[in-house]
């Protein structure tokens, strides 16, 4: 089985604040570094971390060559990646002292992929292969036809949340990775009644809702599993929910249960909250293994 990953590459610009910027404010803040990110290579960085192989779709800007040599020092493959003279995706992440972010994104190539493309990169893909996709790149609806065609299995992260992704034929996703403000948006409600009404409307399908220090739920039609934090002090948030969809998606690859699936990449995320940056914090599968 392949894993495919058609997501985005960003500059993250991290600005460290007392506070989130509000209106008509003008804000110093404490510091800034420039880190890889985007939730596409947040996810593949995840799951090669994770220890399984990962062929990546995106399209690279000018200015984005340092984003796949992070890829590929990881063990992410990136040759069909393409290159554009145009600027790459990027982000503006405010952190606030209790870690919390707040995100502006400029899509940049992001939004430059085509049917040529998708059809070129997924050429090999084959009937049970994964596809995994979030909502940061252009052309999710024709990504969807292209993968149930070829009857992939579709892990979909509706991050970040818009309304038009409830046009998509969302019916085709086997394994959905939610947080609560996604959760929420897509089903109503607290996380119990999102995941009842998951189950009512996609009876085939797998939710996995991550609902911050509250901790992580599964839903499926047989199983209903909570999962809580491995306690940690939390500096950025920033790729805790890119690391859990990267390492639960590896988990289950790997042949472990859901349980452990849900262990483990809680486990992953707590460690990516500790640290500072996206990509940069995300574990490799050792320091997981070592959490107890
Ligand atoms: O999920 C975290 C990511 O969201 C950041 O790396 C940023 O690039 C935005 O896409």
């Amino acid at each position: 089985m392949k894993i495919y990953n058609i997501g985005s590459l960003n500059i993250d610009y991290v600005y460290q604040v007392e506070h989130f910027v509000t209106v008509g404010e003008t804000l110093s803040s404490a510091d800034m570094k420039i880190f890889p990110g985007g939730k596409g290579l947040n996810q593949s960085i995840a799951l090669a971390k994770a220890g399984v192989k990962v062929i990546h779709g995106a399209i690279c800007g000018e200015n984005g060559e340092f984003l796949l040599k992070t890829m590929e020092s990881a063990g992410v493959n990136v040759e069909r990646v393409l290159k554009k003279e145009y600027p790459s995706g990027h982000a503006i992440i405010q952190i606030e002292p209790s870690g919390q972010n707040c995100i502006l994104l400029f899509a940049g190539t992001n939004h430059l992929i085509d049917e040529n493309y998708i059809m070129e990169f997924l050429s090999d893909a084959e009937e049970g292969d994964v596809l995994l996709l979030q909502n940061e790149v252009n052309g999710l609806d024709m990504i969807f036809e292209i993968a149930h065609r070829k009857k992939m299995q579709m892990a979909f992260n509706p991050s970040p949340f818009h309304e038009k992704i409830k046009q998509l034929p969302l019916e085709y996703v086997t394994w959905w990775f939610c947080n609560e403000i996604e959760g929420e948006a897509l089903f109503g409600g607290t996380a119990e009644e999102i995941a009842e009404r998951f189950i009512k409307q996609y009876p085939n399908g797998n939710l996995i809702l991550t609902l911050g220090e509250k901790g992580s739920l599964f839903r499926n039609r047989e199983l209903h599993i909570k999962q809580s934090i491995y306690p940690t002090k939390v500096v950025d948030t920033t790729a805790a929910g890119d690391t859990f969809t990267g390492y639960f998606i590896a988990s289950v690859v790997n042949g472990n249960n859901i349980e452990e699936a849900m262990r483990i990449a809680s486990k992953a995320a707590s460690i990516t909250v500790s640290g500072v940056g996206a990509a940069e914090s995300i574990p490799c599968y050792a320091e997981v293994k070592e959490l107890e």
